[in-house]
């Protein structure tokens, strides 16, 4: 008889959880999401096409290590709308975060057409099939290079304009989603345009895998386990203290964490309730090149040498978030020292130096 009850009460428990599809759960911020919903009791299933080999599967057996908690997952591309719909039109999805994309600046450069397929269409497929299935809540993954280069804390309403194809995809997303909005008033849509996420999970078990890296603390990273002889920056001659660029570094356990809270602010409005919302994901403050080889060297006890280069075309002297929209409307605030992001994602990068494989 109690055992009776106890597996009634699991069963309404389970009823009662929401469910949420994370598009792109494999990936670098998707797979930190997912560990914390999972881990706040939210019910999750990933949708991701899979890419390389086999390492969607083992990020996947990684969380649920972490998390000793099943993951169910679709291994489907979102450019396949039919794919996509038989996935899921038996599913009940309470809510989408949608991190699946392409993400390289310099790719979507020489490879825009596939970035505008992949991104945008990828995008309108999910939704298309959203409406089908009657899920009308998502949380979208922009980025802070949707900004008009301007070189001062960015608020949500300061002009967008983005210079390359990946923040231009991006913005036709957001665009689209606020349509929808407009056309469908009860979608729930929650945009996160995030600053520059740095950083892993404190078990070292997930991070961010790439085999190139062009972002500034991986290429750090990388000169630290001797990969790379030196680090180039890129510009000393900057109107900032120091010479070098500046800009607004937030921890992924934080950003993460943002999504839990955009998502839960979706969920506590009433179905049919609608809303379109923009938030910057940063913490507010600005970091130099210099001051962040100063802080992975205090945190992991390494020497980065480097040398001065030229200015990256495309690059500014400073971009921060003003993230006070965030701070106050979903009650979310990223303060982790820069210290702790570089000995994390040194951590990861000493215990997996092949990324997943
Ligand atoms: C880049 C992307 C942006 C994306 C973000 C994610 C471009 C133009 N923008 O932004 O869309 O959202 O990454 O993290 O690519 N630096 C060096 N040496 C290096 C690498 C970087 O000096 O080897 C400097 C850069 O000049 C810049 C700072 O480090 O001042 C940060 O660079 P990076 O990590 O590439 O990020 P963003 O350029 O801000």
């Amino acid at each position: 008889m109690i055992q009776a009850d106890w597996m009634e009460e699991e069963k309404m428990s389970l009823k009662a959880k929401t469910r949420v599809l994370c598009t792109g759960g494999v990936g670098y911020i998707g797979s930190h999401t997912v560990v914390q919903l999972l881990q706040k009791g939210y019910d999750v299933c990933v949708l991701d096409f899979f890419g390389e080999g086999s390492f969607g599967l083992e990020v996947l057996r990684r969380i649920e290590l972490l998390t000793k908690k099943k993951v169910s997952y679709f291994a489907v591309d979102l450019k396949d709308y039919q794919a996509t719909l038989l996935a899921l039109q038996h599913e009940r999805i309470d809510a989408v975060i949608h991190f699946a994309g392409f993400k390289s600046v310099s790719e979507s450069i020489s490879q825009s057409l596939e970035y505008y397929q992949n991104n945008v269409i990828g995008t309108i497929n999910l939704l298309l099939v959203m409406r089908e299935i009657g899920c009308k809540r998502i949380v979208f993954s922009s980025t802070a290079a949707v900004y008009k280069p301007i070189e001062r804390c960015l608020t949500e309403a300061d002009p967008v304009g983005p210079s390359n194809p990946y923040g231009q995809s991006k913005l036709m997303i957001e665009k689209i989603l606020s349509d929808l909005h407009t056309s469908e008033p009860s979608w729930c849509v929650c945009v996160l345009r995030y600053f520059n996420p740095v950083g892993a999970h404190p078990s070292g078990l997930l991070g961010e895998s790439s085999k190139f890296p062009n972002n500034l603390l991986p290429t750090i990273q990388q000169v630290a386990i001797g990969a790379r002889e030196k680090l180039v920056i890129h510009g000393s001659d900057w109107d900032t203290p120091d010479g070098t660029g500046i800009r607004d570094y937030l921890d992924i356990n934080e950003l993460a964490d943002g999504h839990v809270h955009a998502l839960h602010a979706l969920m506590q409005r009433t179905d049919g309730e609608g809303c379109c919302k923009i938030y910057n994901l940063g913490t507010g403050k600005g970091i130099s090149v210099k001051q962040m080889i100063k802080s992975f060297e205090e945190a992991t006890g390494r020497n980065i040498p480097f040398t001065q280069g030229p200015r990256r075309p495309g690059d500014l002297a400073k971009v921060v978030a003003d993230p006070s929209l965030a701070n106050l409307e979903l009650n979310w605030t990223a303060s982790t020292p820069i210290r702790t992001s570089c000995e994390t994602a040194w951590k990861w990068q000493c215990s997996n130096p092949n990324g997943y494989l």
